[in-house]
C-alpha cells in the first residue's frame, strides 16, 4: 500500500527507523521532530497519516492530535505511547485516533495498523463519493413540481408513502422520475430508516436474479460455495425497487407474486420459509399491459401490482414544469460548477417550453448542465442551446408571425389531415348545431348564405339534405 505519512516524534533514532521502513514499502514519509514542527510539515505535505508521538517538547502529542483532527477530520493518527500509559491511549482514542501502539513496538506492528486505517479511511471516502453521486442524481429534497397534473401525483405519492401498502407500480416514459419518486415514497415512510435496495431486472443476468433476489444455500448450485442472503432479505423491513419489472422473466414472476401474496419465499436451493415485510415498488416503462397480451407478463402479477398505479406523464404533457425545473437545475449546476447563471431568457423560456423532451427530464437537466458547464454568461441565451432546440425557436417564431390572434386550439394530427375535409366537417357541424336553418349556419362560420349553399353544394349536401 503506498500513501503520505508525517512521523513526529524527538526520538531520532525512532524517526530514522521508521523512516527508513516505511520508505521500504513505497511510503511517501517526511518527519518532524516536534509539534509545532510536525503541524507545520503537515500544512505543506499533506499526509493521509502520520504516526505521533505523546511525549513531546514544548506542545504534548494529544493537543497536536487535537489540531491535525481539525485540520482534516479524515486523517489516520496512530498515536504512540510509553508502556504502561493506558490512560493516555484512551484519551488519544477518545480524540480522534485511529489506533495507538506501546513503545517500544516492532514496526510490523504500526504497517499492519497503517494499512488497515488507510484501508478503512479509502473506503470512507469512497461512500461518501458515491453518496454524492447519488444524492446528485436523486435529490428527494428537490423535486419540483408546478403543474396541477404533476400536484395531484405528488399528493397520492404522499399518501401511498403513509399507507401500509405492500407494493406499487410505478410507470412512465424514461426519464420522467420514477427512481426520485420511489425514493421520495421511501423516504417519507415509516421506512425510511431502512435500507433502500435497487434491482435493476434488465441489468441481472436472468440465471443469477433468482439468487440475487431471493438468495441460496450452500450448494444450490455449482457456484454456491456458501448460502448468501438475497436482495429482499437485505432490505429487510425497507423497500425493494425493482425496476424494469417488464424484463422479469416468466419463471420468477411466479414466485414474484408469491412473495407479494404471501410475505414469505425460500432461498435458492432452501427449504426453510422466511417471513418478510418490504414494500416493493416496481417500475417500467414498457406498455405491460400490452406485455400481458404478448404473453411475456403474467396477468395475475400485473393485476396484483396495478392495485397502486402512478403514473408519471411525460413533461410534455406537463409542460407548466419545464421553466421551473430548469431553473431549479441552473441554480444546482450553478453551485456545482461555480457559475452565476441567473436564469433563462424569455426566448429559450418559449422554446424549451414549447420542446417535446423525449427524453423528459433527464434530457432537460443534461441540456442544462451542459451549457452551464461550458458557457460563462448570466443568463442562458438562444445561442447557447443545441442546435435542435434553437431551429425550433425558428419555427415558433415564424409560425406566431402568422397566427390569427385568437388561438382556436385546433391541433394537427401527426400523419396530418386535409384542409377541405376540416371545411367538410365544419359545414356539417355548423348546420347540425342550427338544426339544418342556412342563414343561421352561414352567420355561425361567418360566410354569406350564399357562400354556405356552394360550399355545401361542394361537398354534396344539398342533395344529401333534401333526401
Ligand atoms: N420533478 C422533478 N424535480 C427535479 N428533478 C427531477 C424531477 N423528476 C425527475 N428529476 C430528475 O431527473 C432525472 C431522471 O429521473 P429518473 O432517473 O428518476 O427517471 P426514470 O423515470 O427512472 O427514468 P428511466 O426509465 O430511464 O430509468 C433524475 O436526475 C431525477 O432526479
Ligand atoms: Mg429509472
Amino acid at each position: 500500500m503506498s500513501g503520505k505519512v508525517l512521523i513526529i516524534d524527538d526520538e531520532k533514532l525512532i524517526r530514522w527507523s521508521l523512516e527508513k521502513n516505511l520508505k521500504n514499502l513505497d511510503y511517501q514519509v517526511e518527519s518532524a521532530a516536534s509539534g509545532e514542527e510536525g503541524l507545520n510539515r503537515f500544512d505543506i505535505f499533506c499526509p493521509e497519516a502520520v504516526i505521533l508521538d505523546n511525549k513531546l517538547p514544548g506542545m504534548q502529542g494529544l493537543d497536536v492530535l487535537t489540531e491535525l483532527r481539525t485540520r482534516d477530520p479524515r486523517l489516520v493518527v496512530l498515536f504512540m505511547t510509553a508502556f504502561g500509559t493506558i490512560e493516555t491511549a484512551v484519551e488519544a482514542m477518545k480524540r480522534g485516533a485511529y489506533d495507538y501502539v506501546n513503545k517500544p513496538f516492532v514496526f510490523d506492528e504500526v504497517r499492519q495498523l497503517l494499512e488497515k486505517g488507510l484501508y478503512v479511511q479509502r473506503l470512507d471516502s469512497e461512500v461518501s463519493r458515491l453518496r454524492a453521486v447519488e444524492r446528485r442524481q436523486f435529490d428527494t429534497a428537490n423535486v419540483i413540481i408546478n403543474s396541477l397534473r404533476m400536484r395531484e401525483i405528488i399528493s397520492l405519492v404522499d399518501k401511498v408513502a403513509r399507507s401500509e401498502a405492500h407494493t406499487v407500480l410505478l410507470t412512465g416514459e424514461s426519464g420522467t422520475g420514477k427512481d426520485l419518486f420511489a425514493r421520495v415514497i421511501h423516504q417519507r415512510s415509516f421506512r425510511s430508516a431502512l435500507p433502500f435496495i435497487t434491482i435493476n431486472c434488465a441489468s441481472v443476468p436472468e440465471t443469477l436474479l433468482e439468487s440475487e433476489l431471493f438468495g441460496h444455500e450452500k450448494g444450490a448450485f455449482t457456484d454456491a460455495k456458501s448460502a448468501k442472503r438475497g436482495q429482499f432479505e437485505l432490505a429487510s423491513g425497507g423497500v425493494v425497487y425493482l425496476d424494469e419489472i417488464g424484463e422479469i422473466p416468466l419463471g420468477l414472476q411466479v414466485k414474484l407474486l408469491q412473495v407479494i401474496e404471501n410475505r414469505v419465499f425460500r432461498r435458492v436451493g432452501g427449504v426453510k420459509d422466511i417471513r418478510i415485510d418490504v414494500l416493493i415498488i416496481a417500475a417500467t416503462n414498457i406498455d405491460l399491459a400490452a406485455a400481458v397480451e404478448r404473453g411475456s407478463f403474467r396477468r395475475d402479477l400485473y393485476y396484483r401490482l396495478e392495485l397502486i398505479p402512478i403514473h408519471i406523464p411525460p413533461l410534455r404533457e406537463r409542460r407548466a414544469d419545464i421553466v421551473p425545473i430548469a431553473e431549479y437545475f441552473i441554480q444546482r449546476f450553478n453551485q456545482e460548477f461555480h457559475k452565476k447563471f441567473v436564469g433563462l431568457s424569455g426566448e429559450v423560456k418559449d422554446v424549451l417550453a414549447d420542446y417535446d423532451w423525449p427524453g423528459n427530464i433527464r434530457e432537460l437537466r443534461n441540456v442544462i448542465e451542459r451549457i452551464i458547464i461550458l458557457e460563462n454568461d448570466d443568463s442562458i441565451r438562444l445561442e447557447h442551446l443545441p442546435f435542435d432546440l434553437r431551429r425550433l425557436f425558428e419555427t415558433v417564431k415564424m409560425s406566431s408571425g402568422i397566427l390569427p390572434v385568437q388561438d382556436l386550439g385546433l391541433v394537427i394530427p401527426d400523419g396530418g389531415l386535409s384542409l377541405e375535409a376540416v371545411e367538410h366537417e365544419l359545414v356539417v357541424k355548423a348546420l347540425a348545431k342550427c338544426a339544418y336553418n342556412q342563414t343561421r349556419a352561414a352567420r355561425l362560420l361567418d360566410i354569406t348564405r350564399d357562400s354556405l349553399r356552394y360550399k355545401m353544394k361542394k361537398f354534396n349536401l344539398l342533395s344529401k339534405l333534401q333526401k
